[in-house]
């Protein structure tokens, strides 16, 4: 089991979409993944016309039950999505409340860990999608997760935001005495603005070898797939967001 996790506290930089594409490539090429969505405003979820807001089984599950959880409990947690091999683990809104609940008590920046090992050794991948600001949830995340991408736009505000990403990064890695693997991804390039390309060198010059060479277009086929509520591997699998992620896979395999 590998365990990815999709990270940036900015928000709309392409982490929800990040984690739908390449959890759809992967899918397809044969692999088991589940995703997970830690994000309250469930947007993953949403996206596989899951309404959280019906739901009576979540993520939240796994936090308010880390101890007694058990393995049927774990089955009535996880959706099948409409493409085989892939998995979702779904958000709901009452998670936004698990920083009030579970913050004071110790030892909680493990849970999502524990209970991955425990019942999701069987997937080839977990890919965890965060919500875009630092908590209890993104904490977990992060060390649950042997990888970590950070999707950036290339515009210029974004680098802004991966700053703070980094700080975080270096707190959560100081505090746990972990060593995390990182891949900053360039995204919603835009090869005719000096925007994006401003901001790519920059991204170079600052973040080195830590940011993968290739960069996820612009391709406005994301939205059209999500329209459709399927990743977009599975709508139109010739798109050129498609060949992007895909080569972003081969690199991280490689890494
Ligand atoms: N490469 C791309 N080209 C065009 N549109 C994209 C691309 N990647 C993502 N989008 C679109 O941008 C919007 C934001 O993307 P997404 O939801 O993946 O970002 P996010 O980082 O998960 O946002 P949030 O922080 O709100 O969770 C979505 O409408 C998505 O379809
Ligand atoms: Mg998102």
């Amino acid at each position: 089991m590998k365990v990815w996790t999709v990270a940036n506290q900015k928000g709309g930089v392409g982490k929800t979409t990040s984690v739908i594409t390449l959890g759809a490539i992967l899918a397809l090429k044969g692999k088991k993944v589940l995703m997970l969505d830690t994000d309250p405003h469930a947007s993953l979820s949403y996206y596989f016309g899951i309404d959280s807001e019906e739901l009576t089984h979540s993520v939240y599950d796994v936090f308010l039950h880390s101890d007694s959880m058990d393995q049927e409990h774990w089955q009535k947690c996880v959706w099948q999505s409409p493409v085989p091999n892939l998995s979702i683990l779904p958000a709901t809104m009452a998670m936004a409340t698990l920083d009030g609940i579970l913050s004071k008590k110790s030892g909680m920046g493990l849970i999502i860990k524990k209970t991955l090992n425990k019942f999701a050794s069987d997937y080839d991948y977990v890919l965890i999608d965060c919500p875009p600001v630092l908590g209890v949830l993104m904490v977990n995340a992060l060390a649950a997760s042997d990888k970590v991408l950070i999707p950036v736009q290339t515009e210029c505000m974004a680098l802004k935001g991966l700053e703070r990403m980094h700080r975080t990064m270096q707190l959560i890695k100081t505090s746990q005495a972990k060593k995390y693997d990182v891949c900053i991804i360039p995204t919603m390039y835009d090869k005719r603005t000096r925007a994006s390309i401003v901001a790519y060198r920059e991204l170079q010059s600052t973040y080195g070898d830590q940011v993968w060479e290739g960069v996820i277009p612009i391709d406005t086929k994301f939205r059209n797939a999500s329209m459709e509520k399927l990743p977009l591997p599975i709508y139109a699998k010739g798109a050129r967001g498609v060949y992007a992620y895909n080569e972003l896979l081969k690199s991280l395999e490689n890494n």
